[in-house]
């Protein structure tokens, strides 16, 4: 089995933060059925995960020329299949937390975070808006289960087909070894996304 380079620690440690908030958050959207309680926790879980997607991307172009190559071969479509993915998470954990706000205050509410603050309000109060941006933060959701499937279909696939363990490269395990000793596999740009 081929042996990888691993992201760094922060980017490792981000992935999962975020893996477990977005999922938990999926999982709590579906449940809401207009219990106040549930509603009010998942707009701020869906805050914080907002604030942490900027961090993330922050964090990115921060160790943008430290980051792992990819494991595809440019120019392959597992190769465009990877940045499209990757990117199209970035677009829908920006979008979906958005979409809540902005559906939260044409609804004629504020955005509030756990109590301690809420946002500015993005959208006039307006029914018609209410509706099609619930309708659009719901589908944008639907979007990213399909995109967390592909998404982890892609690591199987590496395993099964390409008997690569790529899932050690995003662990916030020790021992990072270097780049150039650990990376055997043919040199490629930076990781997508
Ligand atoms: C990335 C984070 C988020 C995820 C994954 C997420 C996901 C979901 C899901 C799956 C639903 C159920 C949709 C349906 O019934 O089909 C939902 C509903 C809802 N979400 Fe979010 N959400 C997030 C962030 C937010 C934020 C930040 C807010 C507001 C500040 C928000 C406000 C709402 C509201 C008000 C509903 C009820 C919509 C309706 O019934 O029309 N969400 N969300
Ligand atoms: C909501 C859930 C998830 C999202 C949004 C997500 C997003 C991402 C993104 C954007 C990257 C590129 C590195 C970065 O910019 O951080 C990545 C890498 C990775 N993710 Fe996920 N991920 C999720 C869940 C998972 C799960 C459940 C697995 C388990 C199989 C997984 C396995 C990996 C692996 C192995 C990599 C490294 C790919 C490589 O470059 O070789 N992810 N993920």
């Amino acid at each position: 089995m081929e042996k990888f380079s691993r992201y760094p620690l922060s980017v490792s440690l981000l992935h999962w933060l975020l893996a477990v908030a977005l999922i938990g958050n999926l999982v709590i959207g579906w449940l809401l059925d207009d219990q106040e309680d549930l509603v009010t926790l998942h707009k701020s879980i869906g805050i914080t995960i907002l604030g942490l997607v900027l961090m993330r991307l922050a964090n990115r172009v921060r160790l943008r020329g430290r980051l792992p190559k990819t494991v595809n071969r440019a120019g392959t479509p597992a190769y465009f299949v990877e940045i499209a993915v990757h990117r199209l998470f970035y677009t829908l954990m920006l979008a979906i937390p958005l979409l809540g706000w902005m559906k939260t205050n044409a609804a004629g509410h504020a955005a509030s975070c756990f109590g301690l603050f809420s946002l500015p309000a993005l959208m006039p109060r307006s029914r018609e808006l209410s509706h099609l941006l619930g309708q659009l933060h719901s589908l944008t959701a639907y979007g990213l289960v399909a995109l967390i499937g592909l998404h982890v279909a892609g690591v199987l696939a590496h395993r099964v087909f390409k008997a690569q363990n790529i899932l050690p490269r995003i662990l916030p395990l020790p021992q990072r070894r270097p780049d150039s000793q650990a990376h055997t596999a043919p040199e490629q740009s930076n990781a997508a996304g």
